[in-house]
């Protein structure tokens, strides 16, 4: 059969190669981009809890309203913004958030912007339906945006805009006066904005993460994505939600009810218990600090020099003191020499530019990542 693919571009992803390596090599693997440590127990005994008490058929298609609810009440206490439970939909994960955001609102021709290095996920949903990918490339030290030059990237065609805050790779987050700039850029037009914030409650040294919900104007074009998976260390549970206004929640739904109708109940049920209680998600910013702290000090004094990770699982590194050889030779070589695997940045970028730098995940137990720093001391 001649199967000429839709994808022809996609294939075994770097998170694959690299984990592979590391077990093949034992190395200690700070590329994955999820927990090595559990959840807490409390969460594990309420799903338990609502598996016993027979909830486990189908939720309703938009999610269980009294989770839906406990989203809104915790969205008004965090981000100070009154979102309606109609306006939100519990989805298997951010990845399935992403997929019927993107695949609501995009047709042939469309043009959608992303910011690069971006989350892999983005680019072949668009390429699916038609859409064109227009990229804004970040470059090393700072990775910061010039809304400026930005806005030539905007034509007639634009269909939608995708923010990625706190940012993966790079560990960046977007300020007030990012958002203020976007805003006046796509104000007046019809252009959306897909806001990836996953990593929301992951934000360093007293920052404030500034989400599209609590700008008046962009939560009236964006469908904002969040994931209790980053949140609540559930990675596996494959749990989010997407928040939108009335008519883009409607769009967004006709696509979520034939990809997956609905999501786990008793996952449902549990959840919406364990957000009552706020201490469960407010502790994340000291927790993860610490871990970000406790990678960065350990490899003081080695030539990989940080470059600063204000909020997410990671931390990027530049090498280039260390050696000249392309960012995934470097990686791969890494892991087998020195029994540390990474994730190499080109391959966020389309054009695979390569800025000599990697990314480490130091969402780690400390074990974990004071092996890392031991070995990494060597190089
Ligand atoms: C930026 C970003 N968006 C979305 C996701 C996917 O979230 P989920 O695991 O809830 O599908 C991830 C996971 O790594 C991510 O890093």
């Amino acid at each position: 059969m001649n199967l000429s693919s839709k994808l022809p571009r996609v294939g075994t992803t770097i998170f694959t190669v690299m984990s592979q390596l590391a077990n093949e090599v034992g190395a200690v693997n700070l590329s994955q981009g999820f927990p090595d440590f559990d959840c807490d127990p409390v969460l594990k005994d309420l799903v338990t809890k609502y598996m016993g008490e027979a909830k486990n058929q189908y939720s309703p298609m938009p999610g269980l309203p009294a989770l839906r609810e406990a989203i809104a009440t915790k969205i008004k206490k965090t981000r100070g913004a009154l979102v309606h439970p109609d306006d939100i939909t519990v989805t298997a994960g951010g990845t399935q958030a992403l997929y019927c955001a993107i695949s609501s609102v995009v047709r042939a021709g469309d043009e959608v912007i992303l910011i690069e290095p971006a989350y892999d996920s983005y680019k072949p949903v668009v390429e699916l339906h038609g859409g064109n990918v227009r990229t804004y490339e970040l470059s090393a030290p700072d990775f910061q945006v010039d809304w400026n030059s930005f806005s030539r990237l905007i034509t007639h065609k634009t269909r939608l805009i995708i923010i990625n805050n706190p940012h993966n790779p790079l560990g960046k987050t977007l300020s007030r006066d990012d958002l203020e700039a976007l805003n006046k850029l796509v104000s007046g037009t019809d252009i959306m904005i897909l806001s990836d914030e996953v990593y929301e409650h992951i934000v360093f040294d007293g920052k404030e993460h500034h989400s599209v919900l609590s700008h008046p104007e962009l939560k009236e074009r964006s469908f904002a994505v969040f994931s209790f998976g980053k949140t609540f260390h559930i990675t596996g549970w494959k749990m989010g939600y997407c928040v939108a206004p009335e008519p883009m929640t409607r769009e967004f739904r006709k696509v979520h009810q034939f990809n997956v109708f609905a999501v786990n109940t008793p996952a449902q049920f549990a959840l919406a218990e364990y957000l009552k209680t706020e201490s469960n998600y407010l502790g994340l910013p000291e927790f993860f600090q610490a871990k970000r702290d406790y990678l960065q000090e350990g490899l003081q004094g080695t030539r990989l020099k940080p470059i600063s990770s204000e909020g997410s699982y990671f931390q990027l590194y530049d090498y280039s003191a260390i050696a000249d050889e392309a960012d995934t030779e470097f990686a791969k070589r890494m892991t087998r020499e020195y029994g540390v695997a990474a994730i190499p940045v080109s391959v966020f970028y389309s054009s695979g530019k390569d800025e000599k730098v990697i990314r480490l995940c130091f969402a780690k137990k400390e074990e974990t990542l004071g092996k890392a720093i031991k070995l990494l001391k060597e190089m």
